[in-house]
């Protein structure tokens, strides 16, 4: 969609006409690592009626084999716990750990409630 270094992915519903299924790739070309390039997997979500269709899995796989075949040595992506199978059916295994650094770490959650109240 960005072109071959970001790609966002989407599974339509032929009969609805709904993206029940989307995720994206984005390809950095690194300095270091002989200026080797690694595929970041992002924002994977298939919509709550369609999952345990393997759809999700259609797409990381074909996210992941897009930035294998754009010459990634390796893909890498952030997950929670409880999502730790479904992407080691995917073909991925846990490696090292998530750093974060927020641009509003004390007010993060109630910057989100101060929104919610003017909806
Ligand atoms: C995680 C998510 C993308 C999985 O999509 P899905 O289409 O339901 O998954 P699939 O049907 O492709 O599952 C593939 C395999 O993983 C398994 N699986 C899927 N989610 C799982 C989970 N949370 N825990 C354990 N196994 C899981 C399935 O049972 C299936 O196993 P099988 O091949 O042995 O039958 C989906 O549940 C989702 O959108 N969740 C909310 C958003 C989210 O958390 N996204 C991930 C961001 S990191």
């Amino acid at each position: 969609m960005y072109g071959d270094d970001h790609v966002i992915c989407v599974i339509e519903d032929e009969t609805s006409g709904k993206i029940i299924a989307s995720g994206s790739v984005f390809i950095e070309k690194k300095f270091i690592r002989s200026c080797g390039k690694v595929g970041h997997i992002e924002d994977v979500v298939v919509d709550a009626g369609a999952r345990g269709m393997q759809l999700g899995k259609k797409i990381v796989e074909f996210l992941a084999g897009h930035a294998h075949s754009m010459g990634c040595y390796k893909v890498i992506l952030d997950c929670s716990d409880e999502n730790k199978v479904f992407y080691e059916k995917c073909g991925f295994k846990k490696k090292e750990i998530q750093m974060v650094s927020l641009l509003f770490p004390i007010f993060k959650y109630r910057w989100f409630y101060l929104i919610d109240a003017f909806r």
